[in-house]
């Protein structure tokens, strides 16, 4: 099987500095110490009401990193004027309300159509490698593919959020997602809500390529610390997937 990319996404580091309002800790140093323990990348969400990552960051993470980085972003003029300034490695592009606590569900691919495809396209021509953030849905991934996104990021929360058969059958949406996503010729991912004990099932899943973790294990972080919670994050992806890696 093909190697399962890892992406931390450091944003509750920039949470808890933001709590007292300094410079600690410095999310830029702990993607530094994420790559130094196996991370394939940085994700980081730069909200519209900047709750954690700050702009200033933004600017640090693609002056400063030698990984790719990814920005996650509302599908708005304001953000899209960021990304293209910027132009990281990829953006993946995500729902947002101010009132939520976390992004809480995928994006309306259908819905937001005539929002969304000039700002693919943006983005695409600015050399950045878009991605949505979806439901596991035939629906939007069609509507994905549709948009010319070259990359679907599979939303895994309600998976992460149940139990028992409930999460199984969650498990199975997913699968069947992601094999429909890449035979349409998408490059899938997928991401939130993931922990030790519900990464494995994922991993498992042969056309998923990159998972992006992060409250997890900035949560683990301040028991085992960052490079430990990563690395053992790590081991029970390579587990899942087999060991063989191409
Ligand atoms: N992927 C996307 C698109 C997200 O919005 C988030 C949360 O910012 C994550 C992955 C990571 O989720 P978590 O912090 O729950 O691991």
């Amino acid at each position: 099987m093909t190697k399962l990319r890892l992406g931390v996404n450091i944003d509750h580091v920039a949470t808890i500095r933001n709590a007292r309002g300094g410079a600690f800790p410095d999310p830029v140093r702990a993607a530094k110490l994420a790559a130094m323990a196996g991370a394939d990348g940085i994700t980081a969400h730069l909200r519209e009401d900047r709750r954690h990552i700050s702009d200033a960051d933004v600017e640090r993470l693609t002056h400063e990193l030698d990984l790719p980085l990814n920005l996650e972003m509302a599908a708005t003029p304001e953000m899209l004027a960021i990304a293209l300034r910027h132009r990281p490695h990829a953006a993946c592009i995500v729902p947002e309300k101010r009132e939520e606590r976390t992004t809480e569900g995928g994006i309306d691919t259908v819905g937001l159509r005539g929002r969304l495809g000039p700002m693919v396209r943006a983005l695409r021509e600015n050399g950045t490698r878009v991605s949505l953030f979806v439901e596991p849905d035939r629906r939007h991934l069609d509507a994905a593919k549709a948009l010319g996104a070259p990359v679907v990021e599979l939303h895994t929360g309600a998976y992460c959020d149940s139990h028992g058969g409930q999460r199984q059958r969650h498990l199975e949406t997913i699968r069947e997602a992601a094999a429909y996503g890449a035979e349409l010729g998408l490059e899938v991912h997928a991401g939130h809500g993931l922990s030790y004990e519900t990464v494995a099932p994922i991993a498992t899943i042969p056309q998923i390529r990159e998972l992006n973790i992060g409250h997890f294990l900035i949560g683990e972080a301040i028991f085992v610390g960052l490079q430990e919670a990563i690395r053992r994050m790590r081991q029970l992806m390579d587990e899942a997937r087999g060991g063989a890696q191409l």
